[in-house]
């Protein structure tokens, strides 16, 4: 059942990335602005409450010059309570660095909107969720339209296993009613689990990696990029009996899209449990051999190439450094 995706994987695709950064997510928007284009950046409160991954986007998107637009958007659920994960990511969301304060206000608060208006004025555009899907259902719900005019959604999210629980991994789990509603919407789904994300893990030798284009160039983006990485595989390392670095979680959902050669998936059912006792949040995945069964609705990333994708993190981390 395994696919290799190589297949069609057009340049630099149209990304808008709605994302809680997260030190993950600060990676999914260097890789999208390396390898794609991208056309936005909305945030959705999740590792950090909302008013703090909005201030971290802003921040990474002036630290990198981009041009690309950041609004905000739901800054809790849209019924389950407000969580964050400050004891992965920090107080700030984004602990570990000396970040410089933005110089731009984000754009808007309407991240919904946005989205709307961007994906119904390009058909073709990739939705790239790397947190709580709450702005994508909410966009989905006030424009169904968007399901035919949008490549795809690729996502991180889920798996066969949980790390905010049992079986909950934390951007489903934090808002399970909105995941449901992303995995029901009929769109083209490619899915990045844990699965997977853990096949690619940031080590302190891969951080000196980064460590050297920062002396290389005198890379003030480079240098806190690699203290950012630092705190986040100590607090993996820290918290797991079986890491030897952080997971990077978040790129592979654009590296889904931008090198899909990168992978090995397979298409799967894919539903969310909203209402478990103990597994609230998880992702059922139907691997069955058997017949009957629900026609796959998501392509699941199964295997990554990570020293490719390291490469890339790499190569993305060098084209940026010697202006920022
Ligand atoms: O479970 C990992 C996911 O939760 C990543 O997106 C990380 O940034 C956090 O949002
Ligand atoms: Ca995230």
């Amino acid at each position: 059942m395994l696919g290799d995706m190589s297949a069609n994987a057009p340049d630099r695709p149209r990304i808008l990335l709605d994302c809680d950064p997260g030190h993950d997510d600060v990676v999914a928007i260097i890789v999208a602005n390396h390898a794609a284009d991208l056309v936005g950046i909305t945030t959705v409160a999740g590792n950090a409450p909302l008013d703090r991954t909005t201030y971290n986007a802003c921040v990474m998107r002036d630290l990198l010059g981009l041009a690309a637009p950041v609004h905000s958007g739901a800054a809790r659920p849209l019924l389950a309570p407000p969580l964050t994960a400050t004891f992965v990511h920090g107080e700030s969301g984004l602990d570990g660095a000396d970040l410089p304060a933005p110089t731009r206000e984000v754009d808007s608060t309407d991240a919904v909107g946005f989205i709307i208006e961007t994906c119904r004025a390009t058909e073709g555009t990739w939705l790239v969720p790397t947190g709580p899907l709450t702005n994508i259902a909410l966009a989905l719900r006030a424009a169904p339209d968007l399901v035919d005019r949008i490549a795809g959604i690729s996502l991180m999210g889920g798996g066969t296993f949980g790390n905010r629980d049992v079986m909950s991994e934390f951007n489903i789990w934090a808002d399970p009613d909105a995941a449901a509603i992303v995995f029901d919407c009929g769109a083209p789904l490619t899915m990045a689990g844990l699965d997977v994300t853990h096949q690619f893990l940031v080590t302190h030798d891969r951080i000196s990696d980064v460590d050297a284009i920062a002396a290389e160039f005198g890379s003030k983006f480079a240098a806190v990029l690699a203290d950012l990485f630092r705190f986040f595989a100590d607090n993996y390392i820290s918290r797991h009996d079986d890491l030897a670095g952080a997971p990077m979680h978040d790129p592979l959902a654009v590296m889904a899209i931008t090198h899909p050669h990168l992978f090995e998936s397979s298409r799967r059912h894919v539903a969310v449990e909203t209402r478990g006792e103990l597994t609230r949040g998880m992702t059922v995945i139907d691997r069955r051999q058997i017949r009957p069964r629900p026609e796959p609705n998501c392509t699941v990333l199964e295997s990554v190439d990570a020293a490719g994708a390291w490469q890339l993190v790499v190569d993305a981390v060098r084209t940026a450094a010697p202006s920022h």
